[in-house]
């Protein structure tokens, strides 16, 4: 973890340096949540529980189950595998004798299509909707547990008829429809990796996925509504391809009947594929730390990092979170706003929601289209009783305004979820209020890609604080530390780790084992360093102030600077460039770019123009940029590094802290 400076120290009478603070912030014109006044008058107020969650909730004593769960880790989640069914049990627990390449249920031996669809139809409950679709446009589908198990058991066939074996990978680029959960769960039944790219990433983003999980098939779709727009998803995929020889075949989901290019010999049409195939197919007998699946998510460097989890562990750590955060109890309609893929989707779109068997939905497009209340409309029409979404979207709708919600009978809804960044405490009151009416606890869940599952969240038995993701869930231990790997005292900003193991931890990074020792585990040996910044309160409760790294969170939306620097130098203009978040008030953060020009260029609109078009074409639409400055140097050190950090401190007039290593 790159050494950063710790920002603001909370001390002993938060409120009265609350006030300086605040001055400062106003000075430095940022709408940086973390450092206002409100957190530090949030921290004061207490949110309990109601008698009506209390009722019936998975958890009813919470202090207790902390308490328990962090007397014996190990012995809580050997407790929580009980809910997966497998094949043959564990010999052991926990492996540690090669840290940090942890290995959790020994032996065991698993499959988690098999959890995820097989068992509930065994149980007799074929019957449930398993998957509510629903597009932008209107289009709707449903699949009970029954008929989504004969469509995956057809793929799986398809999919083993095109050469797919256990251990190869799959690339998919597909929009947020149920072809992107059965082409999932199909992998995972044979026993293959998939690899989900979020169909909003450029042909160049997907090219350098493909290629550095050397995936032999690509599934991905003719195109997808979005805005009322088509995305042409076939044709970035057939750019993509041109660049990977690793891609046999590439299957297409006609998803809304545009006219594609179809090259005769490679692609071949999802219907026509599943056609004859059989309903019955074979599951693979994985063992508990064979790769589930493989997921890019970006680090501090221009190369993306292949994320790996274990079939057992993901599966024990995503169905108990699932479970108990949401206080699940088996018939649930459950909406996770993401995109699957992101690990949010994974987890928590396909499956979180299968595991335990209720019923998820999926929505095809934007929040806000036709009209704004697009969102509550989906709530009141499907009767939601969770709705799981980002901070960045809850902003959004509050700028609507209250009236949009109001429309709408949601009086389904029982427990809301946020995730992703952070959730300000005006924007986490606005959503207490006005979407769950003051009676549905909001659960701001704290997590990575590397995690798996919720590490920081409340559960609905907890009390609350509006904008903290208050304490570990049961059977976690995470604390915050300085640059030594030092505790430090409440109310002071440090490094967020973690320090023990969970079952649904990333096993190791794709092709690069060095690379996720070095990430993770080495600044610090013994803890996973997240690479965030956070401070814990007086009470326990933990608050996230953002990454410590040169991580951007745009939008929730993960993205390195190095990757959006290496994308400006592609254009012929840019010398070096330098890139940082700045606070929006609706996308959390949009990226600054500071670059200097190639003599010979003069930084025109025009330019700026073309430059936000390469970025767009080697990123997709997920890099925002907010601004372009046109500058003669940039801050760095010796050797060369570009200080990021200062040219945040100068952009937002904050102190630039340790600058004993800058040169120019
Ligand atoms: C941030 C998303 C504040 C954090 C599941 C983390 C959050 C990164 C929260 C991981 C939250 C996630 N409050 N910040 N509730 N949840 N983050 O891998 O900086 O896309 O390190 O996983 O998102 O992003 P990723």
């Amino acid at each position: 973890m790159p050494k950063k400076t710790i920002p603001s120290t909370r001390d002993k009478k938060p409120l009265k340096s609350a006030k300086k603070k605040a001055l400062k912030i106003q000075k430095a014109k940022t709408a940086n949540a973390r450092e206002t006044t409100e957190v530090l008058l949030s921290a004061q107020k207490i949110y309990k529980p109601s008698r009506e969650i209390l009722k019936n909730a998975n958890v009813k004593d919470y202090e207790k189950t902390l308490k328990t769960a962090a007397k014996n880790p190990e012995k809580f989640w050997e407790e929580a595998a009980k809910d997966i069914t497998w094949f043959k049990t564990w010999d052991k627990v926990l492996d540690k004798s090669n840290k940090p390449f942890y290995k959790w249920f020994i032996g065991a031996k698993t499959n988690l299509a098999y959890n995820a669809l097989d068992r509930h139809i065994e149980a007799g409950i074929g019957g449930r909707t398993a998957i509510l679709w629903e597009d932008e446009t209107g289009r709707t589908r449903k699949y009970t547990y029954l008929e989504l198990f004969k469509e995956v058991n057809k793929f799986v066939n398809a999919l083993k008829n095109l050469g797919v074996k256990k251990g190869n990978r799959v690339a998919i680029y597909l929009p947020n429809i149920p072809e992107t959960a059965i082409s999932m769960l199909a992998c995972a039944k044979i026993g293959a990796m998939h690899s989900v790219v979020y169909a909003g990433y450029s042909a160049m983003a997907l090219a350098d996925r493909i290629r550095d999980a050397s995936a032999k098939i690509l599934i991905t779709a003719d195109g997808s509504f979005r805005r009322g727009k088509i995305v042409d998803l076939k044709s970035i995929a057939d750019k993509a391809v041109k660049e990977c020889k690793s891609v046999k075949r590439v299957v297409v989901v006609k998803n809304n009947n545009q006219k594609v290019e179809f090259d005769k010999k490679r692609d071949v049409w999802y219907h026509d594929l599943i056609k004859n195939q059989r309903t019955e197919a074979k599951t693979a007998k994985m063992d508990s730390e064979d790769p589930a699946f493989v997921l890019y998510t970006s680090g501090t460097t221009a190369k993306p990092k292949g994320i790996i989890h274990a079939v057992g562990g993901y599966m024990v750590g995503v169905l108990r979170t699932i479970k108990w955060v949401f206080d699940l109890h088996g018939k649930e309609v459950f909406w996770c706003t993401a995109d699957p893929g992101w690990i949010t989707g994974h987890s928590y779109i396909i499956y979180g929601p299968l595991l335990a068997g209720i019923t998820t939905l999926m929505y095809e497009g934007v929040p806000d289209m036709p009209k704004p209340d697009r969102i509550w409309r989906i709530i009141e029409k499907y009767k939601v009783n969770i709705l799981y979404t980002a901070p960045t979207l809850i902003r959004a709708m509050a700028k609507y305004g209250n009236e949009w919600p109001a429309k709408h009978k949601m009086k389904s809804l029982r427990i809301l979820g946020s995730v992703g960044e952070p959730l300000n405490p005006e924007a986490w009151r606005w959503y207490y209020e006005f979407v769950g009416k003051n009676r549905c606890p909001i659960m701001d869940t704290w997590w990575q890609t590397e995690t798996g599952m919720h590490m920081i969240t409340p559960l609905p038995s907890a009390p609350l604080k509006a904008g903290s993701v208050t304490k570990p869930f049961p059977g976690i231990i995470a604390d915050i530390v300085d640059k030594d790997g030092k505790k430090v005292k409440a109310g002071k900003g440090g490094y967020l780790v973690i320090l023990n193991q969970w079952p649904s931890m990333a096993r190791t990074i794709f092709n690069n084992p060095d690379r996720y020792v070095k990430t993770y585990w080495q600044e610090m040996p013994g803890f996973y360093a997240s690479g965030d910044i956070a401070f814990k309160d007086k009470d326990g409760f933990f608050w996230i102030q953002g990454r410590g790294d040169d991580v951007l969170k745009i939008a929730g939306h993960r993205i390195g600077t190095a990757e959006v620097e290496s994308a400006f130098i592609r254009h012929k203009a840019v010398v070096e460039a330098g890139v940082i978040g700045v606070p929006d008030p609706v996308k959390g953060e949009v990226i600054k770019a500071f670059l200097i020009l190639r003599r010979g260029f003069t930084g025109s609109d025009e330019l700026k123009k073309e430059l936000l078009l390469t970025v767009r074409r080697a990123l997709g639409p997920v890099a925002v940029i907010g601004d372009i400055a046109f500058v003669d140097q940039l801050p760095k050190t010796r050797s060369g590094k570009i200080m990021r950090r200062v040219l945040k401190a100068r952009e937002l007039g904050l102190p630039e802290g340790d600058t004993s290593a800058l040169v120019s």
